[in-house]
């Protein structure tokens, strides 16, 4: 998991970085940009676990057990925030991404750890862009927010966790660099999905 940070660290720093973001700080985001972004995330997520869904035993399954499903956490987030926008560029990333992740299942299924990685390692950051949307669209967890809150004040904890499960069951460097490209190129899907869904912002978040 070190590894895996230090190695995403510049690819981290680029997402952060995005107008996507900067538009919740400063609390412009425009409420179907945001729906939209709930909607492909909980496209995504629903991918991922049909894919790590198919490994019943080993590895993946053994960290999947300390996580768990979140696509019906957004789609429930989903109700309370109205109709999303459309947004071709950030659909094409799904389709793409959704591609990948079955395509890993049946030809590496250990790098689907890295892409649980990047989604498990999000919620850190949610902790802090979870104040800005509840304030700009009036939401709470279980009215809007409950895919931000799943761990709850017990988050710290559930990444520690997260943390030993995945360095117990990855320990062969050459595991460890197929898991680094994955979350890599997680980070690079996940940024073209943001980046797509930052065309149109009002400029004072850009
Ligand atoms: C404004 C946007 C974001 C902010 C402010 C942010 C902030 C943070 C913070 C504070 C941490 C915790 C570092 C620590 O204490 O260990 C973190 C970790 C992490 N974030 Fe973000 N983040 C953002 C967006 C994202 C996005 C969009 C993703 C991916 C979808 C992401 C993936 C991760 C991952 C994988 C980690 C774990 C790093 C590790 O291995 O320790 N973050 N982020």
């Amino acid at each position: 998991m070190d590894r895996l940070r230090v190695t995403t660290a510049s690819a981290h720093a680029t997402t952060e970085e995005i107008p996507f973001n900067a538009a919740i700080m400063s609390r412009t985001l425009p409420k179907d940009c945001f729906a939209a972004q709930v909607q492909y995330w909980g496209s995504l997520h629903a991918a991922l676990e049909e894919a790590i869904g198919r490994q019943e035993s080993g590895p993946v399954a053994q960290v999947w057990a300390l996580t768990g499903p979140r696509a019906g956490l957004l789609e429930a987030d989903l109700k309370f925030l109205g109709t999303p926008r459309d947004c071709p560029e950030a659909e094409a990333v799904v389709t793409d991404f959704t591609a990948w992740m079955n395509d890993l299942a049946e030809s590496d299924p250990l790098a689907l750890l890295g892409v649980l990685y990047v989604f498990e390692g999000s919620q850190l950051g949610g902790t802090i862009l979870k104040k800005p949307l509840a304030e700009m669209y009036d939401l709470s967890d279980g009215e809007g927010l409950s895919y931000y809150n799943v761990h709850g004040p017990a988050i710290r904890q559930h990444w520690q966790a997260f943390r030993a499960g995945m360095n117990d069951v990855v320990t062969d460097p050459a595991d460890e660099e197929r898991l680094v490209d994955s979350a890599n190129k997680t980070f690079e899907m996940v940024g073209r999905l943001l980046t797509g869904l930052s065309r149109d912002l009002p400029v004072s978040a850009a």
